[in-house]
């Protein structure tokens, strides 16, 4: 029976793909901040027939957690055969605005904490011979963006470290997945961290669903993939990047630079009145 252990679980895309592994074949072990959310997850996933489910209350972005979670699961599931580092959030705005210790804390949150659960889970998977993790990155963890610098470094190393790993572990049992998703219409937007002079990055409005990338992992997992790409934005993104990044950067700073201004202008005329 799988055990699935899935943090930031308590919306979005964590949430989702609970719900994606939610029958009698698995068990899952969730983890987020919000206590509340989890127990409505957790009640919504029994409902819809997963053979059980765990959840605990813990903030990722206390060094050690990640490990410690990893342990809770195996303890209280009685083992793990799939890994999803899920959980993250972002920081919007110019680099000079993002203090050292909003850097620290996004990539104890975002990257060393999925590093923590990684490092404690590869032992137990390889003595089984079997299992998998799943890293959610981004498009941006493919391509950097201005004014996402940090959040783009958290997501870069994600897929740095699925990258070298997949390759540690070929030929064994365990595999090990990025994905990649584009814009997601998800609560991310209104968790991120907006620094005092930047929302060009705001995008309310659609993206893709939360369950469309809860599909893809479920479908990475079972088909050893290494690494997913969701969004067609997101893909030619990617492909122009590989032909003209020279073109690519002088666009995207173009373009970003022009939404920043105009937000400084509007934010200029909201504190005027
Ligand atoms: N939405 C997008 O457009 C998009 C695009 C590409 C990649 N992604 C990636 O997808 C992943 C999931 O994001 P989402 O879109 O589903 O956003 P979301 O709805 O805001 O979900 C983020 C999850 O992470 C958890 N989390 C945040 N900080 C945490 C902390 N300190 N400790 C424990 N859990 C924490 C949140 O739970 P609590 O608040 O309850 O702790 C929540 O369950 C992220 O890694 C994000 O970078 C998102």
């Amino acid at each position: 029976m799988p055990k699935i252990l899935i943090t930031g679980a308590s919306s979005g895309i964590g949430e989702a793909t609970a719900y994606a592994y939610s029958n009698p074949e698995c068990e899952l072990f969730l983890v987020a901040r919000r206590e509340q959310r989890l127990t409505e997850v957790a009640e919504a996933c029994l409902k819809k027939g997963v053979s059980r489910v765990v959840f605990k209350a813990r903030d990722l972005s206390v060094p050690g957690q990640g490990a410690s979670i990893v342990e809770e699961c195996l303890e209280e599931l009685g083992g793990l055969n799939l890994l999803i580092c899920n959980a993250g959030y972002g920081i919007y705005g110019p680099l000079q605005e993002v203090s050292p210790q909003d850097m620290a804390r996004i990539w104890q949150v975002n990257f060393q904490s999925g590093y923590e659960s990684i490092y404690a889970a590869v032992p137990h998977l390889m003595k089984q011979n079997e299992g998998h993790i799943v890293l959610v990155s981004s498009v941006i963890g493919k391509k950097a963006f201005p004014y996402a610098a940090s959040y783009c470094a958290t997501k870069f190393a994600q897929v740095a470290i699925g990258e070298a790993l997949w390759g540690e572990l070929r030929g064994t049992g365990v595999g090990v997945s990025v994905i990649c998703p584009g814009y997601t219409a998800t609560e991310f937007q209104q968790s991120a961290q907006n620094t005092a002079s930047q929302g060009s990055w705001n995008r309310p409005g659609s993206g893709q669903d939360s369950a469309a990338v809860a599909r893809a992992i479920v479908s990475a997992v079972r088909h050893k993939k290494r690494e997913v790409h969701l969004t067609l934005p997101g893909r030619i993104l990617c492909g122009l990047n590989r032909i003209s990044p020279f073109l690519v950067n002088h666009v995207a700073a173009w373009v970003l630079q022009r939404a920043s201004k105009k937000e400084d202008r509007r934010q200029e005329v909201g504190d005027i009145r």
